[in-house]
């Protein structure tokens, strides 16, 4: 059978010669000199997917202290030295969602859930600006008990009482219901994608839809909310190219805000015996994303000050200009548990608010004192 032998060496043919551009790739990507590949980034805030995973993997410390050192220049050249606080409200722990990672899913049945009224929620937000908080942040699984027009009044409420901006952090919903809790007042949207692959979404998420979650960003951009997205580092299945198409996503949809923390394994959900994202690698994704986005807004996450005591420290110190401390009462804490071991769960607003000032002074910054607003146009 000729025809076939001759296919058959075609497919060889060709599998040698993708073998031999792939080891080609992989060969450049190594040789890439790191420093001046820092040094590029830092001038154009462009890169291509290679050379972030290059970036990605620094072969030595010196090479990893020089992307920080960079990331922590343009920080402060594009955005200053003010560290933005955002007081956080986790006001339900009701999700209709099933996300694999995530301990608030709906199928972790040993969670006490709960929900707060309109009335608390507004209470806790004028308490937390009554603490200096100029950004209150209102967060909840995906719980549709609250409609968008109960958001609108919440909003209203508050704003009506308190001199603050307001981000909401309540998941998928339609243009319509964006449109009403934007034209109540919403400042901004948090809407992280996770993970920017869609086949490595919808292993984090079956019942999802990868271009849903596109959409609804889209649509935030549309009604003209300042934009918050970002991933999760170190998921399970992930690999170093999805992280870098995770960098390449949040630079396409030019977000205002970028928020990357790593995984951290809860044990009422699939991935319990899953390993954890590093601080490493958070540390740089945060650093690449400054160096790629100058103007972001980027939080040191509540996830990297858990896996790491210096954890907020550190992502201050690599690019990130934001904090969200919780501005719960300390006895709904424990039951808003995304993650295990969370840090400030058994505390109040107030101490949060002294410790995090601490903190910011420890590092030689300041809390910021206005809105914090993107300013990037
Ligand atoms: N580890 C780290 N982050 C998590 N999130 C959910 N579950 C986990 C986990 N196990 C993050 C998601 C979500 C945000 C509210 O919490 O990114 O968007
Ligand atoms: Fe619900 Fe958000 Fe947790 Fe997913 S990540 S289960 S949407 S709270
Ligand atoms: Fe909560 Fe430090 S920020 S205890």
């Amino acid at each position: 059978m000729p025809g076939r032998l001759f296919s058959l060496k075609c497919a060889e043919e060709k599998r040698i010669k993708t073998d031999r551009r792939s080891l080609n790739t992989a060969y450049k990507v190594i040789c890439m000199d790191y420093f001046k590949l820092v040094d590029k980034a830092y001038r154009e805030h462009e890169l291509t997917k290679d050379e972030i995973m290059r970036l990605l993997d620094p072969k030595s410390d010196e090479e990893e202290a020089y992307l920080f050192q960079k990331a922590d220049e343009l920080r402060h050249e594009c955005v200053g030295d003010w560290v933005h606080l955002r007081g956080l409200i986790e006001f339900s722990s009701y999700c209709r969602r099933n996300c694999k990672y995530c301990g608030l899913r709906r199928a972790n049945v040993s969670l006490a859930r709960y929900r707060l009224s309109p009335e608390d929620i507004v209470a806790i937000a004028h308490e937390a600006a009554l603490l200096g908080y100029k950004t209150i942040v209102l967060q909840s699984g995906e719980d549709e008990f609250y409609t968008a027009d109960i958001m609108a009044y919440i909003i209203k409420a508050i704003k009506k009482i308190a001199d603050v901006a307001v981000t909401l952090c309540i998941g998928e919903r339609s243009y319509e219901e964006y449109k009403i809790m934007r034209e109540a007042g919403a400042d901004r949207y948090l809407l992280k994608f996770e993970t920017a692959n869609p086949d490595h979404y919808q292993k984090m998420h079956p019942d999802m839809s990868y271009k849903n979650r596109i959409d609804c960003l889209l649509m935030l951009k549309d009604l003209g909310y300042e934009v918050g997205s970002g991933d999760i580092v170190g998921l399970p299945g992930q690999t170093l190219e999805h992280l870098a198409e995770d960098i390449m996503l949040l630079k396409e949809l030019n977000v205002e805000m970028a928020g990357i923390g790593p995984f951290i394994p809860h044990p009422n959900t699939p991935f319990r015996r899953a390993a954890g994202g590093t601080l490493e690698m958070t540390l740089g994704m945060v650093a690449i994303t400054r160096l790629m986005l100058p103007y972001a807004n980027i939080p040191a996450t509540t996830a990297v000050g858990t896996i790491h005591p210096q954890g907020r420290q550190k992502a201050l110190m690599a690019g990130a200009n934001v904090v969200m401390p919780n501005v719960m009462p300390a006895e709904y804490r424990p039951r808003y548990e995304i993650y295990p071991s969370k840090i400030c769960i058994g505390e109040q607003p107030a101490h949060c608010r002294m410790c995090i000032e601490g903190i910011i002074r420890s590092l030689g910054r300041e809390v910021g004192r206005d809105y914090g607003s993107y300013r990037g146009r």
